[in-house]
């Protein structure tokens, strides 16, 4: 029988897809290509990478840009700490390597936001290093295969496939292999309907013998995300919109939204204008309720967000408003998280 990584790279040279990041060697571009990745699916993906790349075509430019620029051109990705991740990994390549990208395992994984998955998938794909890369597909491939019910989100799990993947990567393509068996999971072995039909492992899977496979992987069971209440007021006054920056130890930190009120379960609107923040955003000018908008619920990987934007025109700013209006016409220079954007594309219709 012929190995499993002979038999993914035969199945990866018919049915590989051909996409930009695997027709480089360059460990930044490889490196921009996993960031993007690991925060959206690859016909998406693609179109942020071919944006990063022309903007940025090498580290030095990343690192010359400023973090505002990274973040707009990262917006509707989502979880923004990548793109921090991202920016300060760049500006440490320029400061610690000279600007050379680093060529060891030990330094890439150094990097921010550079986990074990990352650096393997680099260091194979740029540098035919002999790691594995564990991803999602790793894990549902091989536990299938061998029909494992580790749970993988363990420490215990992720060593155990790690240590099976190193076993099974073919030293001779280390990169090869790792594209072959993140394609194989996201085309044939895939997470629901798998095509054991037309599958070429079928006659050793584990998994397939023992009617497993829509049980494989197993994840430990879940804590229930938390769930919160914002109430964002979308103050208009004139041709200027207020705006805040959020600041560090919470989600979102470093992008712009509106004065936020949160409360601890879902609001009306007449009670937040007895909370004294209220007062702060809004004084006593007359102001005018314009519209409430409910956003569709917004799902963080811990946190489900439960939004409603308030549109409210006033004659008047106070001085905290003033302080952080900015012209209605430069909203979209500003980051602002997913379920902001929706909503300012919806009111621009
Ligand atoms: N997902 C994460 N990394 C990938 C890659 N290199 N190719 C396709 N999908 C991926």
């Amino acid at each position: 029988m012929s190995s499993l990584s002979d038999t993914l790279l035969e199945w990866y040279a018919l049915h590989g897809r051909d996409l930009p990041w695997r027709r480089t060697r360059d460990p930044y571009r490889i490196w921009l290509s996993e960031v993007i990745l690991q925060q959206t699916r690859v016909a998406q993906g693609t179109d942020y990478y071919l944006r990063f790349t022309e903007r940025f075509p090498d580290v030095a430019s990343l690192a010359a840009a400023s973090e505002e620029e990274v973040l707009r051109l990262w917006q509707g990705l989502g979880y923004y700490t990548r793109a921090r991740n991202l920016h300060a990994a760049a500006r440490r390549i320029v400061r610690e390597f000279g600007g050379r990208f680093p060529a060891t395992f030990e330094e890439v994984r150094s990097l921010p936001g550079v986990g074990d998955y990352t650096a393997a998938a680099i260091c194979s794909a740029a540098c035919d290093l002999p790691c594995a890369a564990v991803d999602g597909n790793v894990y549902r491939v091989l536990s299938r295969l061998y029909d494992l019910d580790t749970p993988t989100d363990t420490s215990a799990g992720r060593r155990a496939f790690a240590e099976l993947a190193r076993a099974e990567l073919d030293e001779r393509h280390p990169g090869l292999c790792n594209q072959a068996i993140m394609d194989f999971g996201a085309l044939q072995c895939t997470p629901a309907a798998p095509g054991c039909a037309t599958c070429p492992l079928s006659d050793r899977c584990l998994a397939l013998a023992a009617g497993t496979v829509a049980e494989r992987p197993v994840k430990r069971p879940r804590n229930t995300p938390r769930e919160r209440w914002f109430n964002y007021l979308h103050i208009t006054s004139g041709e200027l919109t207020v705006l805040c920056r959020r600041g560090a130890g919470d989600i979102w930190q470093g992008l712009y939204e509106f004065p936020l009120l949160e409360t601890s379960g879902a609001s009306d609107f007449l009670p937040l204008t007895r909370d004294p923040r209220f007062g702060e955003w809004l004084g006593d000018a007359a102001w005018r309720l314009l519209e409430s908008t409910a956003l569709p619920r917004h799902q963080l990987s811990h946190q489900t967000l439960h939004a409603v934007v308030h549109r409210i025109e006033t004659p008047r700013l106070t001085a905290a408003a003033a302080a952080a209006a900015v012209p209605t016409e430069t909203l979209g220079e500003h980051a602002v998280p997913r379920l902001l954007e929706r909503y300012l594309i919806s009111i621009q219709r």
